[in-house]
């Protein structure tokens, strides 16, 4: 063989190395060029036929053959072995388990807020909305909330330059659904409140209330607490009970305070009620007549009862959240627990 034709066959064998696809095509290369049988042992042999002036440059062409093939022969194998196991690695395997993703849950104020707008429904209440922004009228003055009346002041209330405000409570809501509406009244409403409050465990400037309200001829205070015992019972569960204690609001006469039987001691006394069996709720009491007045009812004729309760305060008890702030934090760990 000439060391023109050994050239001739390395750049073949290069060539074919190249266009191997397969580790057995590759196989068939190596042993057709540098195999026992193949043609290295025969470049090899032709080196004692080529005349000795010859010898060195045969004999260094025919290393080049042997060397550049074999490192041909070594690359293409690494990048079929890499290639077999990247195709590997896209076959899905239907065994393996399958990829967790996390659902997203229910806020404990969302759920309360659902709850109770729930078993109100079934009283024949229906929902009812306010605006955030407020006027000073619907907020105090309609609610018989006179000028020097400690809520109206700077630490209490946000106010804007323009003699608006954040609403500090879910009542104005009843003013506007009376001024829209003729009695009979029966109406639920969920939302925001704001209060210049320092936040803390049992605080925060920001927080939800539910207000409601019923309008209608002979109205009574047994009527609200018929009401708000089937809510406590159907809420917290069939063994809590209710009562009243007297109390003040400027907008309802009778005022009363309404506390829950402490459902984690059924009533007994514990930690979470301190020792008295009862847990407050929520602040409640009959119409104020000044209150129709505002709103163009007659007060001889028209009766009726309002209470508004803390969103946050039931959700706490409920799920036994003992802070707060716990509730605005949006901490995933906290807020998976409740679905
Ligand atoms: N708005 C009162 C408060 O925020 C609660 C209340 C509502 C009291 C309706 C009586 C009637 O404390």
């Amino acid at each position: 063989m000439t060391a023109e034709e050994i050239i001739k066959l390395k750049e073949n064998a290069l060539k074919e190395c190249q266009a191997a696809g397969t580790m057995n095509e590759l196989e068939a290369v190596r042993v057709r060029y540098i195999g026992r049988n193949g043609y290295l042992p025969q470049v090899m042999k032709g080196l004692k036929d080529v005349d000795p002036s010859e010898r060195s440059e045969y004999g260094r062409i025919a290393n080049e053959f042997k060397n550049q093939v074999s490192a041909a022969l070594d690359y293409k194998k690494t990048e079929l072995a890499e290639r077999g196991t990247a195709e590997a690695k896209s076959v899905f395997d239907y065994s393996l388990p399958g990829v967790w993703r996390s659902l997203g849950t229910k806020h404990p104020i969302s759920s309360i807020i659902e709850e109770t707008v729930r078993i109100f429904g079934k009283l024949g209440f229906t929902v009812a909305e306010g605006p955030d922004v407020e006027t000073a009228y619907h907020n105090f003055e309609a609610l018989n909330t006179p000028a020097h009346h400690p809520s109206l002041d700077q630490t209490d209330t946000f106010w804007f330059e323009t003699g608006e405000l954040l609403r500090t409570q879910t009542s104005p809501v009843q003013i506007r659904v009376m001024e829209s509406r003729k009695p009979p009244i029966r109406i639920i409403t969920p939302g925001r409140c704001y209060r210049r409050d320092t936040t803390d465990a049992t605080h925060s400037a920001n927080f939800h209330q539910i207000e409601g309200l019923y309008v209608e001829k002979n109205v009574s205070l047994a009527d609200l607490k018929g009401t708000l015992a089937y809510f406590a019972k159907e809420m917290m569960g069939t063994g809590v009970d209710i009562r009243f204690r007297p109390h003040f609001f400027p907008f309802t006469e009778p005022s009363v305070e309404c506390d829950f039987t402490c459902h984690v001691c059924g009533g007994k006394g514990c930690r979470v009620c301190k020792n008295s069996g009862w847990i407050e709720i929520a602040g409640a009491g009959m119409v104020d007549p000044r209150v129709f007045k505002k709103v163009g009812y007659d007060p001889e004729e028209i009766t009726g009862y309002a209470f508004g309760m803390g969103i946050e305060r039931i959700a706490m008890i409920k799920y036994s959240i003992n802070d707060i702030r716990l509730l605005y934090e949006n901490d995933a760990r906290f807020l998976s627990q409740f679905i």
